[in-house]
């Protein structure tokens, strides 16, 4: 009788998947192993430790994520799961995976969001800003639209239940129902320029929609069509936030500024000092 196969220990496993990972130029390998690998085992990471053997299925597995994680697959799109403020999204190809900087302006956008407010989130994807709404400032009214076919049916799954009034259609043209009536505006929108393209990461470029990421030549296209839209749908007094790239410190809010229609332009860092996004209040 021969002797049985020896499973490998999670350090073991852990041990190979890093080194991939880093020879693939992944940008956090180690964390990147660790949540795969509890992906695969059922698990958490902050459990890992007390799992001794990786089971000959699970680490079949485990080796078809590595790979695809080495091939610079987003690592959302491998979980199917993404996490943004204290809510949960289910993510895959054709959604915009929300990114933790986005927590910033959702976060600006709770601060000024009390009860019975109107809330609108333009350019929704996944509805990551909408539902982290909804979730922290539960008697606020949200509304969100989305104009992508796919992107949209990830935002109706995440929505499902929130409460949030999702639409599908152009930021151009939507809510002609709230006119004048919207508290707190929110959005995140394209905003790379166009021949930016070799600058962005290939997690992005090769998984992330494009409608999610290119706005025109200076990247500012789709803000300025915003810029429109958040003066018509907002009350006098009300509040627009919008992300925009760390190049854009300067030229984002001059969209605003260049109109007269907005108070109170600021621009806002995240904690590493990079401009993040842009906040103002409507004219009265
Ligand atoms: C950068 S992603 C942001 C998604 C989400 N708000 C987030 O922060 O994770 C931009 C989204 O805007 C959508 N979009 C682009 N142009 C749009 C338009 N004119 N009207 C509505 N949505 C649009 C894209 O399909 C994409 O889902």
């Amino acid at each position: 009788m021969g002797a049985a196969a020896v499973l490998p220990t999670v350090g073991d496993a852990l041990a190979d998947a890093v080194a991939r990972l880093a020879a693939a130029a992944v940008p956090e390998p180690r964390a990147d192993a660790e949540v795969l690998l509890a992906h695969v085992l059922g698990t958490t990471r902050a459990r890992l430790p007390l799992v001794d053997t990786v089971p000959d299925e699970s680490l079949s597995e485990y080796d078809a994520l590595i790979a695809r994680r080495a091939a610079r697959e987003p690592l959302q799109h491998l979980t199917g799961t993404a996490y943004f403020r204290h809510v949960e999204l289910a993510v895959g190809p054709g959604v915009f995976v929300p990114r933790p900087e986005t927590e910033l302006l959702a976060g600006w956008a709770i601060e000024h969001a009390v009860e019975g407010s109107v809330v609108v989130d333009l350019c929704t994807g996944s509805g990551a800003v909408a539902k982290a709404i909804a979730d922290e400032v539960p008697a606020a009214t949200v509304h969100a639209v989305e104009l992508d076919d796919a992107a949209y049916l990830w935002a109706e799954r995440n929505l499902a239940g929130t409460g949030v009034d999702l639409r599908e259609g152009d930021m151009a043209t939507a809510f002609d129902d709230l006119a004048g009536t919207v508290d707190v505006l929110t959005c995140n929108p394209p905003y790379i320029p166009l021949d930016a393209w070799e600058s962005v990461a290939p997690e992005a470029r090769d998984h992330d929609p494009h409608l999610a990421l290119f706005s025109g030549a200076d990247g500012l296209d789709a803000i300025r069509v915003l810029e429109h839209r958040a003066a018509l749908l907002l009350k006098p007094g009300g509040v627009v936030g919008f992300e925009h790239a760390d190049v854009q410190g300067v030229s984002a809010p001059a969209v605003l500024s260049a109109t007269g229609r907005w108070t109170d332009v600021r621009d806002h860092a995240d904690l590493a000092g990079r401009a993040r996004f842009t906040t103002a209040r409507l004219a009265r």
